[in-house]
């Protein structure tokens, strides 16, 4: 089985509330059907959850009472998009249904605790593709949390052991610094906790080289026990399929675990 994560960034436009990419999503679930893989997904909230959230600073957990009609409203566009997922997944063939994180899982102080993990096993089970994605879930210190596609990607992938892990982004894979606006950009092809330790942080400009780490960190978790974990573009037709096949694309690639 794979795990696939389908970001914000490819589902949606990251920079106008509410906007899904349909055309893409409709495209990457006849790859996914196509490639006759046996897949899990879990998607990004992309502009259905980061334009609200950071406005009222949900990522914070609760402060105040104005926040919980802004926590409601994300949680329903979450599971709107959601269901818009999940509708192109059923038209494209595959069997799936959405599951919002925070009907299983409970945050505490920020960690995720796996609280009611059989409907997802059982779902997955009897063939039914359990999705799952990036929402506000309850935490019980801070009231409410985020919890990440990304986090949803490690609890699943402990949970199911997928043979391979892949994330579907807009770039063609990790590079030492943005490539949208730094010229100098180079992709890194293969990520090893070798390399991870060898990369610098002034090689790169201050907040992107907390995202690439962490990428990598979060992607090497992943990898224990041989496992390969990738990053991948999702607007170039035919990557992810080629991918799935097990076809040399252009991506980075994580692996050797993190011990
Ligand atoms: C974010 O999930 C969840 C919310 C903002 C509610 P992700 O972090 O997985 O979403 P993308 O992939 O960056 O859009």
């Amino acid at each position: 089985m794979i795990l696939i994560k389908l970001g914000g960034s490819v589902i949606t436009d990251k920079s106008e509330y509410q906007k899904f990419n349909r055309d893409t999503v409709a495209r990457l679930a006849d790859e996914i059907h196509r490639s006759g893989q046996r897949v899990i997904i879990v998607h990004g909230a992309g502009s259905f959850g980061h334009v609200l959230a950071k406005k009222h600073s949900i990522q914070d957990g609760y402060a105040s009472d104005d926040q919980i009609p802004a926590a409601a409203r994300i949680m329903s566009d979450t599971r709107k998009l959601s269901s818009m997922v999940v509708e192109e997944l059923l038209a494209h063939g595959i069997p799936a249904v959405s599951v919002a994180p925070g009907s299983c899982f409970v945050m505490e102080d920020g960690r995720l605790i796996v609280d009611n993990e059989e409907p997802v096993r059982r779902l997955e089970g009897i063939g039914i593709m359990p999705v799952m994605f990036g929402d506000v879930v309850t935490d019980r210190r801070k009231g409410f949390a985020i919890v990440s596609g990304d986090q949803c990607m490690e609890v699943l992938c402990r949970m199911f052991n997928p043979e391979k892990v892949v994330f579907v982004s807009d770039i063609d894979g990790l590079y030492t610094a943005d490539p949208k606006t730094d010229p100098k950009a180079r992709l890194i092809g293969e990520v090893t906790r070798k390399k991870l330790a060898e990369t610098s942080t002034d090689e790169t400009v201050a907040d992107v080289t907390g995202g690439v780490r962490s990428k990598m960190e979060a992607m090497l978790r992943m990898t224990d026990g041989g496992r390969r974990c990738y990053l991948v573009n999702g607007n170039a037709p035919n990557r992810l399929y080629s991918l799935l096949k097990g076809e040399t694309v252009t991506c980075t690639m994580a692996k050797g675990g993190m011990e």
